[in-house]
């Protein structure tokens, strides 16, 4: 058997180097522009209209682009059902009867399969319609990098370990967020997603009972809606931010600095450590928030793409082909 020579081997070793180097820069703003240059004009109205059926939708869209990218990348790992013989990444602690839209997935997944079939993923469409809810709600607008294309698995224990729950402090949030490649900076810029959405007793009951780090009226009014036995009212919902949970602005810093936040990992930003600056200048300029903001999308959205051969265009963003 004829044996590569060292220089084959050195080329094979090069090329794939520089695949693997490169597996984010494969994801562009234009990949979809000769295979389907509609695609954003199919996905917004279809976004538009689901918020203007519910304000709240638009968070559960942002909050599905990151609960996807925390868990083995942005691959639309998320989207799939559990099924007899497959365990999906629904019913782990973060996300079970928690995450919601799939339903809009679905509906905007439908809307691009008319105007190009088997084209686009469904990672792509939680990135672009992550943007899109953003927009619709007041916030700022950017490129979305496209290319990703769609798991045929998924980490229920992926899905439990990486994504920070409620009850984190600092330095567990900063080492989940480096985990994934995201700085500090961008686990606060990206917090501020919590200017928009609702959240649900049981993740802020111990915060509004428990923690000193609390607005006295603040705190009694969030445990009015939420009994404090364990169990009972555990799905009352309270606005994360408490003025305009459906407008995208700074107000999250505005309330962490008058101790109004509502999770004790929102406190934990503002709370006489080393990312108290940080949110201060957001609350000084929107758009010192807004750019930060901005980067840190498109830093998440690079999270472990699949690209190239990898992964699969999925028919239905609930199954693997
Ligand atoms: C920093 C660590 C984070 C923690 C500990 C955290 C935790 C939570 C929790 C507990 C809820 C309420 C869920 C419920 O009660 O059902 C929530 C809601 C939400 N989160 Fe986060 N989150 C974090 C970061 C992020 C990031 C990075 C984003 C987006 C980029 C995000 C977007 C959202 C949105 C939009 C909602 C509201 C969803 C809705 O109303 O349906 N969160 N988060
Ligand atoms: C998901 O939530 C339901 C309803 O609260 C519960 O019955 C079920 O045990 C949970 N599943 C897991 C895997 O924790
Ligand atoms: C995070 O939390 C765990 C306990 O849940 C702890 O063992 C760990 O040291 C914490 N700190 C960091 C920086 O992750
Ligand atoms: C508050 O802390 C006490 C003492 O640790 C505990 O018994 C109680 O269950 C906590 N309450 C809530 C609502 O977390």
């Amino acid at each position: 058997m004829a044996r590569p020579s060292a220089a084959t081997c050195r080329g094979t070793i090069i090329a794939l180097l520089v695949l693997a180097g490169t597996s984010s820069a494969q994801l562009s703003t234009d990949f979809y522009s000769y295979s389907c240059p509609g695609v954003f004009d199919a996905v917004k109205p279809v976004v538009q209209s689901a918020i203007a059926m519910e304000q709240r939708m638009g968070a559960s869209i942002v909050r599905l682009f990151f609960h996807d990218c925390f868990v083995q990348g942005c691959d639309a790992s998320l989207l799939l059902d559990d099924t007899p013989s497959f365990q999906g990444e629904k019913m782990a602690t973060p996300n079970n009867g928690s995450v919601r839209g799939f339903e809009v997935i679905d509906a905007i997944k439908s809307a691009v399969e008319r105007v190009c079939p088997s084209v686009v993923s469904c990672a792509d469409i939680l990135a672009i319609a992550a943007r899109d809810s953003v927009v619709i709600l007041g916030g700022p607008s950017w490129d979305v990098k496209v290319g990703r294309r769609d798991s045929r698995t998924a980490s229920f224990n992926g899905a439990n370990n990486n994504i920070p729950p409620p009850t984190s402090g600092l330095a567990n949030l900063t080492s989940l967020f480096a985990a994934q490649g995201l700085s500090q900076t961008d686990m606060v810029a990206l917090s501020g997603s919590h200017t928009i959405g609702q959240a649900r007793c049981t993740n802020f009951r111990a915060h509004v009972y428990n923690d000193t780090n609390i607005d006295g009226a603040f705190a009694s009014t969030r445990q009015s809606g939420c009994p404090s036995t364990s169990g009972s009212g555990d799905n009352n919902l309270a606005p994360l931010d408490l003025q305009t949970p459906t407008v995208f602005e700074n107000d999250y810093y505005k309330n962490l600095v008058s101790k109004k936040g509502l999770l004790h990992s929102d406190q934990e930003l503002f709370n006489g450590g080393a990312t108290d600056a940080q949110v201060q200048s957001y609350v000084s300029s929107q758009s010192t928030f807004f750019a930060d903001f901005v980067a840190g999308m498109i830093k998440m959205g690079d999270i472990m793409p699949l690209t190239g051969s990898n992964g699969e265009i999925r028919n239905n963003c609930r199954r693997i082909n």
